[in-house]
């Protein structure tokens, strides 16, 4: 009976789908599913900084607005998958790194992941141009590519003001830079 109901859903999909390749549908769930890990990975590392043997109110307001930010890239991806007729396959997600060792460390961390989901942007971007799909193409450089590379900037960044600080009272100083009578105790 499920799977019955799948393949009418899927014929659904399948009557307004038009110059969509299951190249590109597959590798677009691979950016859900990206974006997805990078939104718990962004979760952990929020309540990590958020700990009272940790207490840096600045990072956990700043990694938990990351987190949000990823998921918003997740749902985008999802409601434009089903304007192009594609089915979205969620896979599991993988469990994040639960701490770290200093801010630095985790900034790092984060660079890191986001310059892997930029190259993931950028090969199914050039995935769309090599199947002649110029909607998926602008989809990606109106809605990500700008917005990726802005964010690299920032972290990397925070990375090279953290080097220079090297010190716990430089981290200290750097978080209260970061969260500037923002914090609410919430
Ligand atoms: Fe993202
Ligand atoms: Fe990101």
């Amino acid at each position: 009976m499920a799977w019955c109901f799948r393949n009418i859903r899927r014929h659904m999909c399948m009557l307004m789908r038009q110059n969509f390749a299951k190249s590109c549908e597959s590798k677009l769930n691979d950016q859900i599913n990206m974006e997805l890990k990078a939104c718990h990975q962004y979760l952990a590392m929020a309540y990590h900084f958020d700990r009272s043997d940790i207490s840096s109110p600045g990072l956990h307001r700043f990694f938990l607005q990351s987190s949000a930010e990823e998921r918003e890239h997740a749902e985008k991806i999802m409601k434009y998958m089903n304007k192009r007729g594609g089915l979205i396959v969620l896979s599991s997600v993988p469990e994040p790194l639960p701490c770290f060792a200093s801010s630095l460390d985790a900034l790092k961390h984060a660079l890191k992941m986001e310059l892997e989901v930029n190259q993931h942007l950028l090969d199914l971007h050039a995935l769309a141009g090599e199947e002649s799909d110029p909607n998926l193409c602008d989809f990606i450089e109106a809605n990500f590519l700008q917005e990726q590379v802005d964010g690299q900037k920032i972290l990397a960044d925070y990375v090279c003001q953290l080097e220079k600080a090297h010190s716990d009272v430089g981290d200290y100083l750097f978080d209260k830079y970061m969260g500037a009578g923002m914090h609410t105790g919430k």
